[in-house]
């Protein structure tokens, strides 16, 4: 039997045995992704190779034209400043990223975000292979290359972006499903996804234009391929779930379209998909979503689209924490903090639910910072605190998504910081800032926006604990509208702090992809 009658034979059998038992289901899917691995890794070797080869010749090039040697050459590319944020980059890591985005070509916002992302992951990990899955055949590399900085401003290494070319984008156009559109397109997406693995199976795959279903496919092919999906916007929402039921006429084209036999046919198809989709994500090992960090909030939209209360993220209820993300070191002032949380709790806190102050941050191995942690625990047992006070260090990427997605004050003891990217973490994610009244978080981050207060400044103990105070005392109308604008502004920071929420998704993708494949060079 010829490989290709065997691999139609698996998509036939896989739905088959889903009926009989998961299990089986889950056994052929591996199979076919062992099969799809094994069947593609010549071309596999000839795009590593072909991407060395211009690479040599882009560093030849460059080299060249600075009038270099090969070993000054190579130390002005590996110290040239770290370029994300302050991240070192990582030289050894040489796995290919696939971009999963059929149609790259179309310029629009969605594009912009792909050749971003590219361009963080290309600067991150000079090594690194960039594949993108397009069905645009028409492109040249170059001219797509020499485009995207025209047009977007961005400049790509040609030589590491390489282009996977698909043949079944038509299963993805709304025009080939008249009916059942959302599902036809996302089994639509299925089929998009094969064509793409048959091609070429990468080391971390990455959706940049809202196919779940591809991602969670990839996964169940391959678990040993990190994925993740950059959601522009979730392909069923709780808002369109209500728009069903809507008697105003207006929640947009499906406003009320919820009565009736047809409407009911709707709603159990809709309800039917949701919960498709929030399983199917529940697949992605790393979601993200425009700003980056409140992409918990959109999976959690998802997943909580099966009980049905349409309700944005901002608005979601969340528990009563104060949240201080921030190395452990001395001049982050954890103290004053504690102080201040003391004072709150002890003195002006009413609140039946009781706070909780979170400290998360890393702690430098071999340092000072291991006694200094060591005295912060001893201190809010003098305070009283203990508690209430948990200190995490080291922690892993998703607790530290967990906490900004649940806690409600973001605060920062630090006099005079710099920037803080922390803080803007904190505002993306809806958290109330209570900043040190000094330097950049004062100045730049928590400023009134759209003609409001977006948190709140403070330099004594005593001020941080009023505004604790302030913060528990709002309504959930002010509130709502306060975490709104905050998670507008930091819009503001928009390029930066799009490239550094990707590089650390990266990381996390790569620690994973690492993880899984110990010993593995790419
Ligand atoms: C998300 O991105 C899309 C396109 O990139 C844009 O049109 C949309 O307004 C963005 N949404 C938010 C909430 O920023
Ligand atoms: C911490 O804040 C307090 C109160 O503002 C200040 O007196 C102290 O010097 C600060 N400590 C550090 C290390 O910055």
């Amino acid at each position: 039997m010829s490989s290709k009658k065997l691999l139609f034979g698996l998509i036939a059998a896989v739905p088959v045995a889903a009926l009989l038992t998961p299990f089986l289901a889950l056994l052929l899917l591996r199979l076919w992704g062992s099969l799809l691995h094994a069947g593609s890794s010549d071309r596999r070797h000839a795009i590593c190779a072909h991407v060395e080869e211009e690479r040599k010749a882009a560093r030849e090039q460059r080299r060249k034209s600075q009038d270099l040697g090969d070993d000054d050459w190579e130390k002005v590319e590996n110290t040239a400043s770290a370029p994300n944020g302050g991240v070192p980059k990582d030289t050894e890591w040489e796995g290919i990223v696939g971009f999963f985005h059929p149609f790259c070509n179309a310029g629009g916002g969605g594009e912009r975000v792909l050749w971003a992302a590219i361009a963080a992951t290309q600067r991150q990990w000079p090594n690194a292979i960039c594949a993108v899955y397009t069905g645009d055949h028409e492109i040249d590399k170059s001219a797509i290359v020499a485009k995207v900085e025209e047009r977007f401003d961005i400049v790509l290494r040609e030589e590491t972006v390489t282009f996977i070319y698909l043949t079944t984008r038509q299963f993805v156009l709304p025009s080939s499903w008249p009916y059942f559109t959302l599902l036809g397109q996302s089994l639509g997406s299925l089929v998009l996804a094969w064509d793409a693995f048959h091609l070429l199976v990468p080391d971390i795959f990455i959706d940049t234009m809202g196919y779940a279903f591809a991602v969670a496919f990839c996964k169940l092919l391959f678990p040993s391929v990190p994925t993740a999906a950059y959601v522009h916007y979730p392909t069923i929402s709780t808002d369109m779930l209500a728009s069903l039921d809507d008697q105003t006429g207006t929640r947009g084209i499906h406003s009320g379209l919820g009565g009736g036999r047809r409407g009911q046919v709707k709603r159990y198809y809709w309800h039917f998909f949701a919960r498709l989709y929030g399983w199917v994500g529940r697949h992605i090992d790393v979601v993200m979503c425009n700003s980056t960090w409140t992409y918990n909030h959109i999976m959690e939209d998802l997943i909580h689209s099966i009980a049905l209360t349409p309700q944005t993220s901002a608005a979601r209820s969340r528990d009563n924490i104060i949240l201080y993300i921030a190395q452990f070191r001395p001049e982050k002032n954890h103290s004053l903090i504690l102080r201040a949380f003391s004072r709150y709790v002890h003195h002006l806190s009413h609140n039946s639910d009781p706070a909780r102050l979170v400290m998360i941050g890393s702690v430098r191995a071999n340092t000072p910072d291991e006694k200094h942690i060591y005295a912060l625990r001893i201190e809010a047992r003098e305070l009283g605190i203990n508690e209430r006070t948990t200190f995490i260090t080291d922690a892993p990427f998703s607790t530290i998504q967990e906490f900004l997605g649940k806690a409600s004050i973001g605060v920062n003891g630090m006099y005079a910081e710099h920037f803080g990217i922390g803080n803007v973490e904190g505002l993306a994610a809806g958290l109330i800032p209570v900043v040190h009244r000094s330097g950049g978080p004062y100045l730049d981050i928590v400023v009134p926006f759209q003609g409001g207060e977006v948190g709140f400044h403070a330099e004594t103990e005593q001020e941080y604990a009023e505004a604790f105070e302030k913060v528990a005392g709002m309504d959930g109308d002010a509130i709502l509208a306060m975490r709104t604008r905050g998670r507008a502004s930091s819009r503001r920071f928009g390029e930066g702090v799009f490239r550094d929420g990707w590089v650390k998704n990266m990381q996390e993708l790569v620690r994973l992809q690492r993880k899984i494949n110990p010993g593995k060079k790419s």
